[in-house]
């Protein structure tokens, strides 16, 4: 973790601002990995994620946008009524979980509302690269969807198509004509990476992205980027048999997550948001067959069985061996 100055702070909605952070001591904070998200611990010390929104090459400071969120327990509704110009904060190093492929031909990026954050890193990237890119932003409202402004000024703006105002029940007939002109381009590109579409927004928005990309695109081709928890009621548990590397052995009762037995056996796990999302405690699978309950590793990496976010993850199995 380091320890950061706010410089800057912009309303860019009634529920968003951002902010505009340097380090203390001076160093610098860049580059990072286009879509790469970072830690914020607030003021109250709770800590959550965010993307970084500004150009990746940049090394003098990183960019969050925060929406104050209406079921805030004290993480963006601090950042927005806690945090001014001055104030300082700790971050984590940047994390990336939802790069750019850089052997992609095409990238197709779509974000909704708050989603645009981790997208914009990637234009801007990719506008920097000369790579071959659209972004598709869609809004309830212009007045409610940040960074607009930016955008239509941008050195990049004849690549941004703004979907906003479109009610819920048209979006799909929008997707469909934004991603049936992929069928013809992946059919072309069937041997190489050709395009890939990257998503991040609302949870219904990102289901029908992927629903509408994978109609014509293998699904390792479809990036998804998440904010939120899986729902822990799809995540019924059983004990189960934990070993260590080493060859500790201990049980993981049904109501209590690996993390927990580590912690009470005192293993100082790595941990941030002990939700799934961060990736923080991801850690190797040496042994048995994990039942992915997260939301950070991709759908490739699930596949692979050979690593496991462990604050929320199991086994399907009776018996999980990882490396701490
Ligand atoms: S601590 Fe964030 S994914 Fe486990």
């Amino acid at each position: 973790m380091s320890t950061v100055r706010v410089t800057h702070i912009v309303a860019e909605t009634d529920t968003v601002k951002s902010f505009r952070l340097v380090r203390t001591d001076g160093a610098p904070l860049g580059p990072h990995p286009a879509g790469a998200h970072i830690d914020v611990t607030g003021p109250t010390g709770i800590t959550r994620q965010y993307s970084l929104c500004g150009p990746p090459y940049e090394t003098d400071s990183f960019l969050v946008a925060v929406k104050r969120e209406t079921s805030s327990r004290g993480g963006s509704a601090a950042l927005h009524d806690g945090v001014h110009v001055g104030s300082e904060l700790r971050i984590s190093e940047p994390r990336d979980r939802f790069g750019l492929v850089p052997e992609a031909r095409e990238h197709v990026l779509l974000g909704a509302g708050i989603g645009i954050t981790p997208l914009l890193g990637m234009a801007h990237q990719l506008h920097r690269e000369a790579g071959n890119f659209r972004l598709h932003y869609f809004a309830t409202a212009r007045e409610r969807a940040p960074f607009t402004d930016l955008l239509e000024r941008s050195a990049f703006s004849e690549r941004v198509r703004f979907h906003f105002e479109v009610p819920r029940t048209g979006q799909q007939a929008v997707l469909d004509s934004i991603l049936s002109a992929l069928s013809a381009l992946s059919a072309l590109s069937a041997l190489d990476s050709g395009t890939h579409v990257y998503t991040c927004g609302p949870k219904e928005f990102m289901q029908r992205v992927t629903a509408t990309a994978t109609r014509s695109l293998p699904e390792d081709r479809v990036h998804v980027e998440h904010f939120q928890a899986p729902d822990p009621s799809e995540a019924p548990g059983a004990a189960f048999e934990l070993e260590l590397g080493t060859g500790e052995v201990f049980t993981v009762p049904a109501d209590r997550s690996i993390v927990d037995v580590l912690a009470d056996h005192g293993f100082d796990v790595d941990t941030s948001c002990r939700e799934g999302i961060c990736g923080t405690c991801v850690v190797p699978v040496l042994a048995g067959e994990p039942d992915h309950r997260d939301n950070c590793l991709t759908r490739k990496e699930k596949a692979a069985n050979d690593q496991i976010a462990i604050c929320v993850s199991r086994t399907r199995g009776r018996r999980l061996v990882i490396e701490l």
